[in-house]
């Protein structure tokens, strides 16, 4: 009997529902064409479920998304929320779903479509050709660590803490995840890092090179945070994996985005535990919600990524690819990555003329 596959479908707020939308359009797409069943259970998420039920992600959602075999996110948060405590913020929901389902690697790619090339505000010589893994860990360092908090002082003021934090065994294992996906590429791991400053990232150097020995294989590098932001920009096809903490692999992922013409290209899987999530690397975009303007290849392109590393469907997944490259030189482009003499489509038109690919 061919296998079901249980899916958790969290669209949340802003353009999350759009662009999960003409995702969850592929899929069926994808199912029908090649007879496999996938069971799409819908949840509310972030700003969406705390306007329901007071709180970013409830229990049910929770269990929904741990007793599923993936879940498809599409993005949290926006300006209404912004006044509430941190502790029941939308963004809350996505920090905890990566911890409960014990999510520590976050693989983000950002490969230039050569057809784009041309819609980046970097120059072409520059980025074509740029095919970088981002490799962020995405359960540990100062998203997490603790103490943490913002107190009152005597005096009057207050005092803000985040901590950095690191153990011998999370650093081990994000390291081994970034060797394995080098060996299957073009075997080269930059691993990124602060070690002239913080210790904690001096210990982070210090794992990476042991776990090395089991790699001899793969050439390693290092490079602080300052300059990798900078050689992103410079040279950026120096880089094939790059391995770092949560909060650097955060900000240079978003510029790796941008290399590659728009963050609305860029999707993600977060993977280490049984249940894997997949997400674009955007947000949500509050300024475009609801008028079809947003760019759905993140999302479609992180349900490929699913198909890949959760159900093993490697021939859906490059399919799935293929259709996003093939209407991307035709010409169809959403309003961020357009230009002069294109086809432009929204939204929907973009999810349709994938689904017209496949
Ligand atoms: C990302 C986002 C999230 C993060 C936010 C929305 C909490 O920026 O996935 O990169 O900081 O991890
Ligand atoms: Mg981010």
């Amino acid at each position: 009997m061919a296998k079901n596959y249980k899916i958790a479908v969290l669209p949340g707020d802003g353009i999350g529902p759009e662009i999960v939308g003409e995702a969850v359009r592929v899929l069926k797409a994808i199912g029908k064409k090649n007879n496999i069943k996938f069971d799409l259970q819908e949840a509310l998420v972030g700003g969406a479920s705390i306007d329901k039920y007071g709180a970013p992600l409830t229990d049910e959602t929770l269990k929904l998304a741990k007793g599923s075999d993936a879940v498809l996110l599409g993005a949290v948060g926006g300006p209404k929320w912004e006044g509430l405590d941190y502790s029941i913020r939308p963004e809350r929901a996505l920090l905890a779903l990566r911890k409960e389902l014990g999510l520590f690697a976050n693989l983000r790619p950002a490969k230039i479509y050569p057809v784009l090339s041309d819609a980046s505000t970097l120059k072409k010589e520059i980025i074509d050709g740029v095919d970088i893994m981002v490799i962020r860990e995405l359960t540990g360092g100062l998203y997490f660590g603790t103490p943490k908090g913002v107190t009152k002082l005597p005096d009057g003021t207050e005092r803000g803490v985040n901590t950095m934090v690191y153990t011998t065994p999370e650093i081990e294992r994000i390291a081994r995840v970034a060797f394995d996906v080098a060996r299957k590429r073009r075997k080269k791991v930059t691993s990124v890092d602060k070690a002239n400053v913080l210790e904690t990232t001096e210990l982070w150097r210090k794992v990476v090179i042991k776990v090395h020995k089991d790699y001899q294989d793969i050439e390693l590098s290092h490079m602080y945070v300052d300059n990798c932001a900078m050689q992103l920009v410079r040279n950026p096809k120096q880089f094939d994996v790059i391995v770092t903490e949560n909060t650097f692999g955060d900000i240079l992922s978003d510029e790796a985005a941008m290399l590659t013409g728009s963050i609305g290209m860029l999707p993600s899987a977060s993977l280490g535990g049984k249940v894997g999530m997949y997400e674009p690397i955007h947000g949500s975009a509050p300024d475009i919600a609801g008028t079809d303007k947003a760019n759905p290849i993140a999302t479609i392109l992180s349900v490929a990524m699913m198909l890949r590393f959760s159900f093993d469907l490697t021939k859906e997944a490059d399919d799935v690819e293929r259709a996003v490259e093939s209407v991307l030189n035709k010409g169809y482009r959403t309003l961020d990555i357009n230009q002069p003499g294109m086809k432009l489509v929204g939204c929907k038109g973009m999810g349709e003329a994938i689904i017209g690919e496949l």
